[in-house]
């Protein structure tokens, strides 16, 4: 039986709630089908441990996390302390230092989730967004000059290298391939001159070598704007850090909201371990009360064992979850249930188990 070695960072908020609920279905998943067995080992870091010891992980967090298979992260980020010390010191870093540059995000939508929009089917709304995942608009490049001073200057620069951008493109091309997908780029080169004429191009000339593939290039404005009204254009979609960040938001509402919408950082190449996660953040609203909803979580793990390999088990845990909306009988409030965040974990279990 081959044993997977998962790093957990639960994180803060409502973090560690959901993470819960995805380990106990992780676990039964893996024993139900006796081919492998997960290793947990937890990591207390986050806003928390910030408070602590002054820093979001420990200084040889990264050294520590790099002899995992896997990591499963819940949440990060934290009322108490400031976003961008806890998001660029936790989640960013790991996603930058592993090269976790590819984002797979799942834009489904399940029968029985809720969809806000009229023509909202399982069939109009089944996306797979590939974001890129380390530079772009979050390449961290910057300065902050006369700080506090009438002649204040902030300059955030986007970093779009060729290797970056030439890599999440193909990534995105063999995907449209291998599936048999339309792929879309989303850009932005009307307005920004430099990064996202560079994109287009680069679209243009990786998409020479995949002549099978139909392609389809937006601009971001009317992206969104297509995302609701006619949404079955988009199959496969490539597009960079921040546009993909915010259409991924706007995706899970598509698909019934943001405790149904998760996310894969993925290292292809498998040199560092890759990382899997909900999309939603910590939701300091309703942390702690039980009720925010693992579904989320759930969908992670079920790209985690896409990712070892088990293709057959990330469907049964989706099938669960669609199973689970399709009855409507323990959902939490986000979904208009009443339920607790552990009866929806211990429900996914009762399927896959086949007691309920
Ligand atoms: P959020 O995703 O935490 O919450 C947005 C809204 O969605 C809230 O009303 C929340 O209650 C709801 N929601 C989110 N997840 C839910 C779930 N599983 N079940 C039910 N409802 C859910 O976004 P935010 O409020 O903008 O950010 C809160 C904090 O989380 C900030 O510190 C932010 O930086 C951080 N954040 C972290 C991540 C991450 O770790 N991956 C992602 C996004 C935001
Ligand atoms: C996400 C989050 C992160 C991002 C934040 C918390 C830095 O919103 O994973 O979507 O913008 O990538
Ligand atoms: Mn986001």
């Amino acid at each position: 039986m081959k044993k997977y070695k998962i790093a957990v960072i639960a994180g803060d908020g409502i973090g560690p709630e959901v993470v819960n609920e995805g380990m106990k279905v992780m676990k039964k998943a893996a024993e139900l089908d006796g081919r492998l067995s997960f290793e947990f080992t937890y990591f207390p870091w986050g806003c928390e441990y910030y408070l602590e010891h002054g820093k979001m992980m420990a200084d040889d967090g990264m050294e520590q996390l790099k002899e995992f298979d896997a990591i499963y992260l819940g949440a990060v980020g934290f009322p108490g302390v400031p976003d961008h010390i806890s998001l660029w010191d936790l989640l960013l870093r790991i996603r930058k230092d592993f090269d976790q540059y590819v984002n797979i995000r799942p834009i489904q939508l399940l029968n029985g989730a809720p969809c806000p929009i009229e023509n909202g089917t399982k069939e109009t709304i089944d996306m797979l967004f590939i974001r890129e995942n380390s530079e772009g608009e979050y390449a961290g490049a910057g300065d902050w000059l006369f700080k506090g001073k009438p002649e204040e200057v902030v300059l955030q620069t986007g970093v779009f290298s060729r290797k970056g951008t030439e890599r999440i493109i193909r990534y995105a091309f063999e995907t449209a391939s291998k599936n048999g997908k339309t792929l879309t780029s989303i850009s932005k080169a009307n307005a920004l001159n430099y990064s996202m004429v560079f994109w287009d191009e680069v679209f243009e000339e990786v998409s020479k070598g995949y002549p099978h593939v139909k392609t389809a290039s937006y601009l971001v404005d009317a992206a969104a704007m297509l995302m609701i009204k006619d949404p079955k254009r988009f199959e496969v979609v490539v597009t960079s850090n921040l546009f993909g960040d915010i259409l991924t938001d706007l995706g899970a509402a598509l698909a019934g909201g943001m405790g149904l919408a998760a996310g894969a950082n993925i290292n292809p190449e498998r040199i560092y371990p890759s990382m899997f996660e909900p999309i939603h953040g910590s939701a300091p609203d309703i942390a702690g009360q039980g009720i925010a909803n693992p579904l989320a979580a759930v969908w992670s793990a079920s790209q985690m064992f896409d990712f070892f390999g088990y293709e057959d088990i990330g469907k049964q845990l989706l099938n669960a979850i669609e199973e689970l909306l399709e009855t409507q009988s323990v959902l939490t409030p986000d979904l208009g249930g009443t339920s607790t965040t552990s009866e929806v974990g211990d429900a996914v279990v009762d399927i896959l188990t086949g007691s309920m």
